[in-house]
């Protein structure tokens, strides 16, 4: 195992991005930069042992700071929608930035994937780390607060990739930190997602209007093409959801437990992922908005579909939710959550 640190150039205000490479046990390898603390890369087997790097990305900087939509990042301080960014706490409304038509959107309009990060990298048995740290300013992008942030990328030798995140705040705000890999099991870059199959441990979803704002329903998927309680073929009924899936589905756990969110094969090269979690909703994410106009690593071009998010996370928009579990984190609570990748081929 080990872990390795290079400059991965500057931003156009000079400050300095780092790269470290993690490489576990068994040649799996995760890249991760401290700006956004992105993932910029992650290699895993198939079932003939051969490496391909299964995330969208850039393969410079430069191809982040030109056109990411969100590619790899940590999504803060508040992953998904919140309608109108405005929500009331304690008696005061607050206004966050609007930047998704006239929504919140993943933290706003300098959200946590496109700031520098402090990171340190920790080396423990049978696992490697890297550890980001980052300051949200009492105002950020609307929020209230000193948010201290601590998000650990981990590759442990059982080839997992593990992301635990802990917050504490001086004021009452809401959280909901995730991260925003674009998955492709056969290789970013190759095809579409539309092959591989998906199962979510979830019998109910989130309807969302025009806006992608949660209706406040919490629907039974019984019947409808957001059942995926069985692996399904992602593209099988992709058709009969109006501009494909970008939905958060409501896990069938405790949140007290790391529970099984998701499982994802892709049958071509055996590649399979399950995501494991203590959040309450996962954000199926169909890579809808992808249209062929960002050339990626090595080269690719990115078309609709060729690149799938699932993210952890608490319900879009639950600070205007009375019925969502609540994001709210008071200054004498520290906010903890903790989601586990783990390869395998089949
Ligand atoms: C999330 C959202 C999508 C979209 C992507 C980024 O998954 O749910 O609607 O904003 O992020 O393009």
């Amino acid at each position: 195992m080990e872990v390795q640190k290079k400059s991965f150039g500057q931003l156009p205000d000079s400050q300095e991005v780092g790269i470290y490479t993690l490489t576990n046990a068994n040649a799996l390898k995760a890249r991760l930069m401290t700006y956004g603390a992105t993932l910029v890369s992650l290699e895993v087997p198939d079932r003939n042992g051969n490496l391909a790097d299964i995330t969208l990305g850039h393969d410079s900087l430069d191809g982040y700071l030109r056109a990411s939509p969100y590619f790899g990042c940590t999504v803060g301080l508040y992953g998904n929608r919140i309608a109108k960014g405005r929500f009331t706490l304690n008696g005061t409304e607050y206004q966050l930035a609007i930047n998704d038509g006239e929504n919140h959107l993943h933290g706003g309009i300098k959200g946590f994937d496109k700031v520098i990060w402090k990171a340190e990298p920790v080396l423990e048995e049978g696992e490697v780390s890297v550890k980001f740290k980052y300051l949200s300013k009492d105002g950020e992008e609307g929020y209230p607060g000193n948010l201290n942030c601590m998000v650990i990328y981990t590759l442990t030798n059982k080839n997992e990739l593990k992301i635990s995140y802990e917050a504490t705040t001086d004021k009452a705000t809401p959280v909901n930190l995730t991260h925003h890999s674009y998955f492709n099991l056969a290789g970013q870059g190759e095809d579409d997602i539309l092959g591989h199959e998906l199962m979510l441990n979830a019998d109910h979803y989130i309807p969302v209007d025009e806006g992608l704002i949660p209706t406040g329903e919490i629907r039974s998927v019984k019947g409808t093409p957001w059942d995926f309680t069985r692996l399904k073929t992602i593209g099988v009924e992709i058709a009969e959801v109006k501009g494909g899936y970008d939905h958060n589905f409501v896990l069938n756990g405790n949140e007290q437990e790391l529970i099984l969110a998701a499982r994802l094969h892709h049958p071509g090269s055996g590649r399979t992922m399950e995501i494991f979690t203590k959040e309450p909703g996962i954000q199926f994410y169909s890579g809808n908005f992808l249209d062929g106009s960002i050339t990626g690593k090595s080269g690719k071009v990115y078309r609709k579909h060729y690149g799938l998010c699932l993210e952890t996370q608490h319900f879009p928009d639950s600070p205007n939710k009375p019925n969502f579990p609540s994001t709210i984190l008071n200054p004498d609570e520290t906010y903890k959550s903790l989601t586990v990748h783990k390869f395998y081929t089949e």
